[in-house]
């Protein structure tokens, strides 16, 4: 049988997996064309299965399907059969039978794992609770074109070990740049941090010292609402502000995957600074997937 594969975390990439991603859809972004088939997905379909609301994600696999030649199917995981309780691998070998891939966002890692051990097509993570791999290689993209040596680079995280903070964690294994995480007690990432150029650390101050790029994202995740309060306390400090800054490397480059809580875990003043990649960080989840799809699919 034909080997399928499938995006389901940063580590089913090696660091020239990463490298080629970024790489094409810098080209891409140029509006360099490829080795292959200028339309790549020419005749093809492609699902997208959320079962959390996005915008970034959505639409920028919407269209960058569109412009690659392919056609874009959105599926709410409520109105198809799924919601009402069909099995995964029963809704996997069906949709595998229409379609070429499957971008899915959903909740447990588990869930996306028995999709693609059922499904006869790539799967792509479009975010689950434990990962948000998609995020990263834009994030990378992102800090490579202002400059940053993205193997070399000091890089650190402020906040909730969540999702996109545990593929950071994966992308600096993989790459060899240096990661420091603060976190609170008892939000760590659950990805084991066991190479030297990666550590956690209570001190968000400790973490942004020398830092080139700093991330943070949401102190409660989609799933999360209920915690809200009890999170929003134990967070008190490990906002990102112009203050806390100051410790940073000279530039530093603040990037957060969107949508922000202005005033939560970052101020109004930083996220609308010119240090912000926001914006350029966004556009960027566009490129880096239209290389993703080009290298998952045209074969
Ligand atoms: N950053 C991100 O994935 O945003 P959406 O939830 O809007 O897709
Ligand atoms: N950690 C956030 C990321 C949203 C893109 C969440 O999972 O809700």
């Amino acid at each position: 049988m034909e080997h399928i594969r499938h995006f389901l975390s940063m580590n089913d990439f090696s660091k020239q997996d990463i490298m080629d991603v970024i790489d094409r859809a810098e080209a891409m972004k140029r509006g360099e064309p490829g080795k292959g088939p200028a339309e790549p997905l020419k005749g093809k379909s492609v699902g997208l299965l959320f079962d959390k609301p996005s915008t970034r994600t959505r639409v920028s696999f919407d269209v960058g399907i569109q412009q690659l030649g392919g056609h874009a199917i959105f599926l709410n995981s409520r109105d198809i059969q799924l919601g009402r309780g069909e099995p995964i691998r029963d809704t996997a070998r069906v949709l595998s039978r229409y379609l070429d891939a499957i971008v899915v966002r959903t909740f447990g890692q588990e869930i996306i794992e028995e999709f693609a051990r059922w499904s006869g097509i790539p799967i792509i993570n479009a975010l689950t609770d434990r990962s948000h791999p998609c995020q990263i290689l834009g994030d990378l993209l992102t800090l490579r074109e202002v400059g940053l040596d993205i193997m070399n680079m000091k890089a650190s995280w402020v906040g909730d070990g969540n999702n996109v903070a545990n593929s950071w964690i994966y992308a600096a294994q993989k790459l060899g740049f240096s990661l420091v995480l603060a976190c609170p007690k008892g939000y760590d990432p659950v990805v084991p941090i066991d190479r030297d150029n990666v550590r956690l650390t209570r001190d968000p101050v400790d973490a942004i010292t020398g830092a080139q790029a700093i991330s943070t994202d949401v102190w409660a995740s989609m799933g999360q609402e209920g915690e809200t309060l009890a999170r929003q306390e134990a967070f008190q400090g490990f906002q990102l502000n112009s203050e806390i800054l100051e410790h940073a490397a000279k530039p530093y480059y603040i990037l957060h995957c969107l949508p922000a809580h202005r005033g939560e875990e970052i101020s109004e003043e930083l996220l609308e600074s010119k240090d912000s990649l926001v914006w350029e960080e966004a556009e960027n989840r566009l490129h880096v997937q239209k290389a993703l799809l080009e290298l998952l699919l045209s074969h």
